[in-house]
């Protein structure tokens, strides 16, 4: 174990009164091939979860020929345990305004949504008027951007890009066929940027204080910072700007309470570290991704109820289009249950480890594939929790 602390990083809430209107102006000199060229040079991934680099995104988007296109700030939000897009709008919305509009400028869009998470309807008070003010300026300055507001419904599975638009569309929010992807097929059927809350900060962020800075934090894989959400066992909740690529174990040592041990990587949908591991695994694209959940669980959890927990949430948010998740997912917990009251033998763990596997290749969108990542990390690492 490291003893040192872990570094703090400074970005996402630093300056939180600097006028983000001057960086606007500063991208509006420039042409939009050079943004994207910054923004591709810095290896900003994005936030939102799956990783996939915001400056080739943009470009795409840009390259599409079309009469309307929109950019779109996923404030969704619904991983079991995190929470710091509703922080950093709530904090420094300007910053998150100013990346959308320098991303309008860049593919040529006039129009942009914030789909906020229905709960987070508490943040509007103060987001309309800095809406309001935002958009005046954006007038003022000469670029022709308005955004918009959309409260989403209180779906999980509304956070998935294209079921994100259905639901926008007034449609039951279910997630499309793909490809085409957003950039070509989006909101309406037009060109669409999608990113998350945190991934616009960066770009803005990465326009004031350019691409070096950024890039000399984290990994070549994983380069710059993250805003981590932190629960659980621990004394510190709450959030934190760290550098990509730290080791589980610095984690463990800055956030953990000496007892520690597991830590859910990545929220229900993420995979789940055991103490062995600690040493052997970074917090990263190439390592254990997170879109920003950190779940710390001490040696008093029982990783059953955990894992029931996760399931019975995926049952729920299950939008049920497609079999191998709906059914899936009910027969894991059904599964797990029957187990560990004694009414099916333990060996019924590698036809339930075998039935997710086949729920990864065969469900239609992440949800499904994703839910073998919690369920075999944490039947792997605590099957003697899981029998009768
Ligand atoms: C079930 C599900 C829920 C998701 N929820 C969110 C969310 O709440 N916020 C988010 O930014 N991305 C979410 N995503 C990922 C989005 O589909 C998309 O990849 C992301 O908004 C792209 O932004 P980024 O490139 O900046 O990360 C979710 C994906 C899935 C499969
Ligand atoms: S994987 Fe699940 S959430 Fe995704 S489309 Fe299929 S049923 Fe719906």
């Amino acid at each position: 174990m490291k003893t040192s602390e872990l570094k703090r990083v400074d970005i996402i809430f630093d300056c939180v009164q600097c006028a983000p209107i001057e960086v606007v102006k500063k991208a509006l000199a420039m042409h939009p091939d050079e943004i994207i060229e910054q923004i591709i040079s810095s290896g900003l991934r994005g936030r939102g979860g799956a990783g996939f680099p915001t400056g080739l995104k943009w470009k795409l988007a840009k390259e599409e020929v079309s009469d309307q296109k929109y950019v779109i700030c996923n404030a969704d939000e619904g991983e079991p345990g995190t929470f710091k897009d509703r922080e950093i709008l709530d904090i420094v919305p300007n910053k998150v305004l100013a990346g959308m509009a320098i991303c309008a400028y860049v593919i040529g869009a006039k129009e942009g949504f914030i789909y906020l998470r229905n709960e987070y309807n508490f943040l509007l008070k103060k987001l309309i008027p800095t809406m309001a003010n935002f958009n005046k300026n954006m007038q003022e300055i000469g670029l022709d951007f308005t955004i918009k507001l959309f409260s989403g419904s209180g779906a999980y599975i509304c956070g998935e890009e294209s079921a994100l638009f259905e639901s926008m569309e007034g449609k039951r929010g279910e997630p499309r066929n793909k490809p085409p992807y957003p950039t070509r097929n989006g909101y309406k059927g037009k060109p669409t940027v999608i990113n998350n809350v945190e991934t616009l900060v960066y770009c803005n962020m990465i326009m004031r204080i350019g691409v070096e800075p950024f890039k000399q934090l984290g990994t070549k894989d994983s380069r710059g910072s993250k805003v981590f959400s932190v629960s659980g066992d621990t004394t510190k909740a709450g959030i934190y700007e760290l550098e990509l690529g730290i080791g589980v174990d610095e984690f463990v040592n800055e956030f953990g309470n000496g007892d520690t041990k597991a830590v859910q990587i990545g929220g229900a949908s993420g995979f789940c570290v055991p103490r062995k591991d600690f040493a052997n695994k970074i917090i990263g694209f190439e390592g254990i991704p997170t879109g920003g959940s950190m779940m710390i669980f001490n040696s008093s959890r029982s990783m059953y109820n955990v894992l029931k927990d996760y399931l019975e949430f995926f049952v729920e948010e299950s939008c049920g289009q497609c079999t191998p998740c709906r059914v899936g997912t009910q027969q894991l917990l059904k599964g797990i249950e029957a187990i560990k009251h004694g009414e099916m033998p333990s060996s019924y763990l590698n036809q339930l480890m075998k039935l997710s596997e086949t729920m990864k290749v065969a469900s239609k969108c992440g949800l499904g594939q994703s839910v073998p990542n919690a369920f075999s990390s944490i039947v792997k690492n605590f099957k003697e929790e899981m029998i009768y």
